[in-house]
């Protein structure tokens, strides 16, 4: 057995979001993700996948439950296998369930998120005794403030300086981390040496990596960045994401730049939504990740031979990930500047004038196609149709992949039927890009399912007292005494770990509350609704201890009663 604490834990720390998007790419559609069910066929997404829930559920088959259950379902995996997996993905430890009395306890392990933490905090505790570091920083126009919200730090020079908070510092965790490098001879030593130390948060705010800066001119490299380590892969994390989410969702829009001082630099500046890959081309898992924010993402690259190398690659890489609801833009700066340098020189309002006039991605692609092609000769319009092949085809939003159709066969000067037939591209459907999902018929909710729903999203709420209110002896009641048991017991869970906790209760009323959690918008006032709730059950609760009384003394002949139970029947007005 693992332990539920454990178990507990992972599912506070692993996204199902993510976990399902790995296999199964979701859309975001208003709190929640949805796509076609994998575990049945279906043309219209009927599976939706909840962030503050945790959990999944399929509207048409009714396939239900957490990431854990996700991996076993769809990967096949056992129960064991998907919680080493998740644990895998998110860098814990499974404990060991069975020791041997013979076998000495392993040494204990340090969880690679904890060292990152431990790590971050260091630096962060050295930037502020290090003149010149923070002389560094200052130069580059930061302020203290902007260098706190960033997290930004600083490791010494030395070679092994995390040994003062690592005593265990010949520990795998610290190698794996990336935190200590370990050479031919087996000497350790610090990885980050005397660098400007900027933390990569996941979408939990946690640290799972480090970018850091050289401070000499003359150490090479400018940036030396964590390796990918199980918590950390470069390829599917951003730059300033978490501390940015906020301000993406005000702004309506994310901006993507090159690096961790545009980032910064940017909102010292006031525009405070910008984003950066970490050093690699725009991944379509980060297009993925922009997409569930915001519906406008804008690429900002410098005016140079790299900028526009690196702009056209973040396109090709966007094209798969794109739908029709997003406006992918492209913003090239002059040449000599970046953001950071830009934003210095010319501002806030001048930045975001230039962004509104920022190229859409069909325009883009339009111009990079013909900017080398003169479209005089038969052959040039021959060459265009090769070049937008493959563009075509990868573009599976169903709008864009009509109207940039349209512009490719005006350029060739050809019909979209020629080009059709001779590039032969997968036929575009018509399909409307979002589709509600047929909903089945529902039925209201008993007042006690209703509690059981906000129980289960705010957990904090439940007061003992309420358990009074599960008082018979139905399966609803021994649900609802379940719910409010573990919600006094652990205020802090999401709903996927509370029920998880129920797993052995009643099956078909876990399945009905699951769907019914997906459909409860996220926006109601709960505290509000679970007082008027609370007062009602209160209310019915009296009635039926009143209606109990009532029925006792009306037993008895009138002289036998007692002063009070005469008042109680007056009050009732029974005479
Ligand atoms: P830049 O060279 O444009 O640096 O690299 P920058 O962000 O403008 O930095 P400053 O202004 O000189 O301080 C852009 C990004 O490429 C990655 C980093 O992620 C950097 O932010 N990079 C660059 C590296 O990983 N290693 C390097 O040696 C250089
Ligand atoms: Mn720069």
């Amino acid at each position: 057995m693992i332990p539920e604490e454990f178990i507990q834990e992972l599912l506070n720390r692993v996204d199902v979001v993510d976990v399902v998007d790995k296999s199964v790419p979701l859309k975001k559609a208003g709190a929640n993700f949805t796509a076609c069910c994998p575990f049945h066929n279906e043309k219209s997404p009927s599976f939706t996948v909840s962030p503050t829930k945790q959990f999944y559920h399929c509207f048409g088959c009714g396939a239900h439950g957490t990431a854990i259950s996700f991996l076993m379902e769809y990967n096949g995996l056992s129960f064991v296998e998907a919680v080493h997996e998740l644990a895998k993905q998110v860098g814990l430890i499974v404990p060991q369930e069975k020791r041997d009395a013979n076998k000495p306890a392993k040494k204990e392990v340090v969880g690679l998120q904890e060292a990152m933490q431990t790590a971050a905090v260091y630096y962060k505790a050295e930037l502020k005794k290090s003149q010149r570091a923070i002389e560094y920083l200052k130069g580059r126009g930061l302020s203290g403030q902007i260098a706190a919200k960033f997290q930004v730090g600083y490791a010494p020079a030395g070679w092994q300086n995390l040994q003062s908070i690592f005593p265990d510092y010949d520990n795998d965790v610290l190698t794996t981390a990336g935190l200590v490098v370990q050479n031919e001879k087996g000497k350790r030593y610090d990885r980050f040496r005397d660098r400007i130390m900027f933390p990569i948060h996941n979408h939990k705010g946690e640290v799972i990596g480090f970018g850091g800066r050289v401070i000499n001119p003359e150490d090479t490299p400018k940036y030396y960045n964590s390796p990918e380590t199980p918590l950390f892969q470069k390829g599917h994390e951003l730059y300033g994401l978490f501390v940015a989410r906020r301000a993406i969702r005000d702004a309506g829009r994310a901006l993507v730049v090159e690096g961790y001082m545009d980032v910064v630099a940017l909102a010292q500046y006031g525009i405070d939504y910008a984003v950066a890959a970490l050093g690699t081309a725009t991944t379509p898992f980060h297009i993925t990740k922009l997409m569930r924010q915001t519906d406008e993402v804008v690429f900002s690259f410098d005016g140079d031979q790299a900028g526009r190398t690196a702009a056209w690659r973040a396109a090709m890489n966007a094209l798969p990930a794109l739908s029709d609801g997003l406006k992918l833009r492209f913003m090239f700066l002059p040449t000599g500047h970046d953001p950071d340098s830009y934003v210095r020189e010319f501002g806030k309002e001048h930045f975001e004038q230039a962004m509104q006039q920022a190229m859409p991605l069909s325009e883009y692609i339009k111009q990079h196609l013909t900017e080398n092609n003169p479209l005089v000769s038969q052959e040039d319009k021959v060459t265009l149709l090769n070049d937008a092949e493959p563009i075509l085809k990868q573009i599976k939003a169903p709008r864009l992949a009509l109207m940039m159709r349209k512009k490719i066969a005006e350029l060739a000067q050809v019909t979209e039927a020629e080009m059709q037939s001779l590039l032969k591209l997968p036929v575009a459907t018509g399909r409307k890009p979002k589709q509600s999902y047929q909903r089945q018929s529902r039925t209201p909710l008993s007042l006690k399912k209703r509690f059981i729903l906000m129980a289960l999203m705010r957990p904090d709420l439940v007061v003992p007292e309420d358990v009074q209110f599960a008082d018979g002896d139905g399966a609803e009641d021994a649900f609802l005494a379940g719910v409010l048991n573990s919600c006094l017991a652990n205020p802090t869970y999401k709903p996927a770990g509370l029920l998880h906790v129920l797993n052995n209760q009643d099956v078909s009323l876990q399945a009905e509350i699951e769907r019914e959690l997906q459909q409860l918008e996220e926006n109601l006032d709960l505290a509000l609704e679970f007082q008027g709730a609370r007062t009602q059950l209160s209310d019915t609760v009296q009635q039926i201890k009143e209606a109990h009384l009532l029925h006792a003394i009306k037993e008895k002949p009138l002289s036998a009663l007692s002063e009070e139970e005469r008042e109680m029947l007056k009050k009732l007005g029974v005479k």
